[in-house]
């Protein structure tokens, strides 16, 4: 939570995200506070107020929480949500905004979410694209009645936001505005140049986005955005991109900074579809039993293995065997131990591997021996 204007001064006021997606409330004092809908400001403010622009030197931060926005619900948009965040402050170099996509790519790596891609766009300087707005509206004008509803109030208020208009005929409209690479200077052409060599020298792929803008208003030069086709609708799985001026904006001195956001249930989604495939079975045990006496012996071993930190679940409501299994199955156990009269009477139990359908029997007293002995 944070003051309300902690994200109006950096997000922007014209915003979706500020106009119509913060949770905000007055508190006991009467100040407005609102529950963070991102990351970022959050962090320069902190930095400020610990005085960490006065140590002179580049200032390395992530965060890992959840994050609030009143949006439309729907797959991948969730309105409590959690990103783990990246923030590089105090650096103009382009190489910190490759190194801070190299964080982000040597990451989704390590997690095994394959198959994402990395865009680029260079928005800029906030000089720059003030000239680029008033050529934008200028070009958009004479459109404005084939625009979307959506769109028609992005001119009065955001016009860069038309540019990434998912409705089809805006789109076309928006296919032919002049690119913003006319209106960049040589120092920010030649800084987002760096980048892209830098990232080749990292061997990291990456496609080019004219029309990639942002729903926040601090970025500056490079934005990047990484999407996964596994995602549908709501395809980014992180985004991010360079922001000179929030420092300044916030009365601290003129320092750039980079930094990026992945969307952990997203991350998420792309996982699981990824293991579909291939289920994978925790090292957990189920235990199935038919009859009060079998009950009572397997409730007593569920409590001996519990006791040994192997994680075990069982059925308490007695209902029949292939109700169990499927209790077994939801539970994603690898291991099934069954007891039934028979099993009572020899004084074993049935231990089956649900990997492969293998099975052996086992004396009571052995289990979790055993079990311990599978688990390595
Ligand atoms: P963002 O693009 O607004 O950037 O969000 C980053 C990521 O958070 C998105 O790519 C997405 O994966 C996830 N996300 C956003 N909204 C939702 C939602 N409603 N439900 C589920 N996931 C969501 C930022 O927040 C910037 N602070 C990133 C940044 C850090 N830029 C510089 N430093």
């Amino acid at each position: 939570m944070e003051e309300k204007d902690v994200f109006c001064r950096a997000i922007g006021t014209e915003t979706d995200i500020v106009q119509k997606e913060m949770y905000e409330f007055e508190d006991r004092s009467g100040t407005r506070v609102a529950l963070r809908p991102e990351g970022t400001a959050g962090v320069v403010r902190a930095y400020l107020e610990n005085e960490l622009d006065k140590k002179n030197g580049l200032e390395k931060f992530y965060y890992m929480g959840p994050m609030f926005r009143s949006e439309r619900p729907q797959a991948g948009r969730l309105r409590q949500f959690h990103q783990i965040g990246v923030e590089e402050l105090g650096t103009n170099s382009p190489y910190a905004d490759a190194e801070a996509i190299h964080a982000l790519t040597t990451f989704l790596d390590a997690v095994g979410a394959h198959g994402y891609k990395v865009k680029l766009n260079n928005l800029g300087t906030f000089d720059e694209r003030k000239i680029f707005r008033g050529e934008l509206l200028e070009f958009f004008k004479p459109h404005a009645k084939e625009l979307c509803e959506d769109c028609k109030r992005r001119m009065e208020k955001n016009v860069f936001r038309l540019l990434d208009c998912k409705v089809e005929t805006c789109r076309k409209i928006a296919r032919q505005s002049p690119p913003l690479k006319k209106f960049l200077t040589a120092e920010s052409t030649a800084h987002y140049e760096k980048v892209c060599r830098a990232l080749d020298a990292l061997k990291i792929s990456y496609i080019q986005d004219d029309f990639m803008v942002r729903g926040l208003d601090y970025y500056t030069l490079t934005v990047f955005e990484v999407t996964h086709p596994k995602l549908g609708a709501q395809d980014a799985l992180g985004a991010g991109g360079r922001y000179d001026n929030l420092i300044e904006s916030f009365g601290g001195p003129k320092l750039g900074a980079v930094g990026f956001a992945v969307g952990v249930e997203r991350l998420q989604m792309c996982l699981e579809k990824q293991n579909d495939a291939a289920p994978v079975r925790k090292n957990s045990v189920f235990l199935a039993a038919l009859g009060e006496k079998a009950f009572q012996v397997a409730f007593g071993l569920l409590g001996e293995l519990r006791s040994h930190k192997i994680a075990a679940f069982m059925d308490l409501d007695g209902k029949s065997l292939k109700s169990q299994m499927r209790s077994a199955d939801k539970s994603g156990s690898r291991y099934m131990i069954i007891l039934g009269d028979n099993e009572i009477e020899k004084g074993v139990a049935v231990l089956k591997d649900l990997n492969d359908g293998s099975q052996q029997e086992l004396k009571f007293t052995e289990v979790t021996e055993i079990i311990r002995k599978l688990n390595g």
